[in-house]
């Protein structure tokens, strides 16, 4: 089976995390968001992907590359200026012969890709849209479906007066090749507000395929959060940890012995942690980052290269890659951009988010 991800977006919401990050390239367990998403298409055979771009494009192809260190052949197909959801899959139409799958790229799921295949093959349908329940429908597409699971209508974005049902749009579609002949060639166009509406017109069999399993879009630095807490915390399906104890250290990462480690807790590879430093899980550190004496860190996401001196104290925080916190500093429920620095002793006022190289206190 083929796939194209949406990796187009701006990922605004998500700032001051994607100022200089792509969003598919957020680190979740240490390694790019995107990954993930790989991995999981592999597992369901998935075996040429194409990555729909239109920003940020650089650091993601330097990554993956051809895809074959991830077992998949990679195709990238750019946008010059955004096409769209509907857009970008048309613009990858040269990789697209046979049914496809086409993602969202902020999504986390693990979500059955072989029993929604079934599904769309019993019911000959020309698209399947993966559902799933959420508490506020009005920040994603509504989907209203028959009993036999017919989509009978999608509203993007609906007030609370038109919510009628908590089943949303999850964003994994299979599509039948000859549904992009609906979708202009080079025109911005989406499948919310533009294809969807327009196939239902036409009475084009959309079908829905439900789902339970583990689903969540990294839209906010709260939302990626919470996606690290699960994922340690043993919430996420069949990813990420098993016990909700563990502690997971990488390769030359020295942990001083007085240091008190309670799990869930993964450390990458590189890091140093200094005497008498407690880590109280859920945390993450990430490639190369500092650690030193007698800090104290609590349910927090270290990025990569992240010097944190003696005495600091962070809790519920994200801190991004290149980050300096000064000796006797305190953070807690702040977000860190790019190469911040928090001055020795200063308390950061909690809830900050600060943007990349800025210098407080
Ligand atoms: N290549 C490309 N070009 N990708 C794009 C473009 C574009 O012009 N616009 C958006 N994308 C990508 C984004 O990067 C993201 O991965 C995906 O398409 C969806 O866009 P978002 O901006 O994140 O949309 P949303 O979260 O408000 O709503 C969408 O997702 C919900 C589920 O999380 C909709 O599909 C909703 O119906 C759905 O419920
Ligand atoms: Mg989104």
């Amino acid at each position: 089976m083929k796939a194209v991800i949406l990796v187009g977006g701006q990922g605004t919401r998500l700032r001051p995390l994607t100022i200089n990050t792509p969003k598919a390239m957020v680190p979740v367990l240490n390694r790019p968001f995107l990954e993930h998403v790989i991995d999981n298409l592999s597992r369901h055979k998935a075996r040429e992907i194409t990555l729909a771009i239109s920003h940020l494009a650089q650091p993601i192809k330097d990554y993956f590359g051809d895809g074959s260190r991830f077992g998949v052949k990679l195709n990238y197909a750019l946008e010059k200026a955004p096409l769209g959801t509907a857009g970008a899959v048309k613009n990858s139409e040269r990789h697209l012969d046979e049914i496809f799958l086409a993602l969202n790229g902020d999504i986390f799921t693990d979500l059955d890709i072989t029993a929604m295949m079934d599904l769309h093959r019993r019911r000959n349908a020309k698209i399947t849209i993966a559902l799933t329940p959420v508490d506020n429908p009005t920040i994603y597409g509504l989907i209203e479906t028959n009993a036999q699971g017919r989509v009978m209508r999608f509203l993007e974005k609906p007030s609370w007066s038109q919510v009628t049902t908590n089943m949303i749009n999850a964003g994994t579609y299979l599509l039948e090749p000859d549904v992009m002949a609906y979708i202009p060639f080079q025109t911005k166009f989406s499948f919310e507000h533009e294809l969807f509406p327009l196939l239902l017109e036409r009475d084009v069999p959309i079908y829905a395929y439900p789902s339970s399993a583990y689903w969540l879009d990294i839209g906010t630095p709260e939302k990626y959060f919470r996606l690290n807490k699960d994922l340690l915390s043993g919430r996420g399906g069949q990813y990420g940890l098993s016990s909700g104890q563990e502690v997971v250290v990488g390769e030359k990462s020295h942990i001083h012995s007085t240091a008190q480690i309670t799990g869930p807790v993964v450390i990458d590879n590189n890091c140093t942690i200094g005497e008498r430093v407690r880590l109280t899980g859920p945390v993450v550190i990430g490639h190369g980052s500092v650690i030193l004496d007698d800090s104290v860190i609590t349910e927090s996401i270290i990025w990569q290269a992240v010097n944190i001196g003696n005495r600091v104290k962070i809790k519920d925080s994200i801190i991004t890659n290149d980050c300096h916190l000064g000796d006797g500093s305190i953070v807690e429920e702040a977000v860190l951009g790019d190469h911040v620095t928090v001055a020795s002793g200063y308390k950061l006022k909690a809830g900050s988010k600060i943007w990349p190289g800025t210098t407080v206190g």
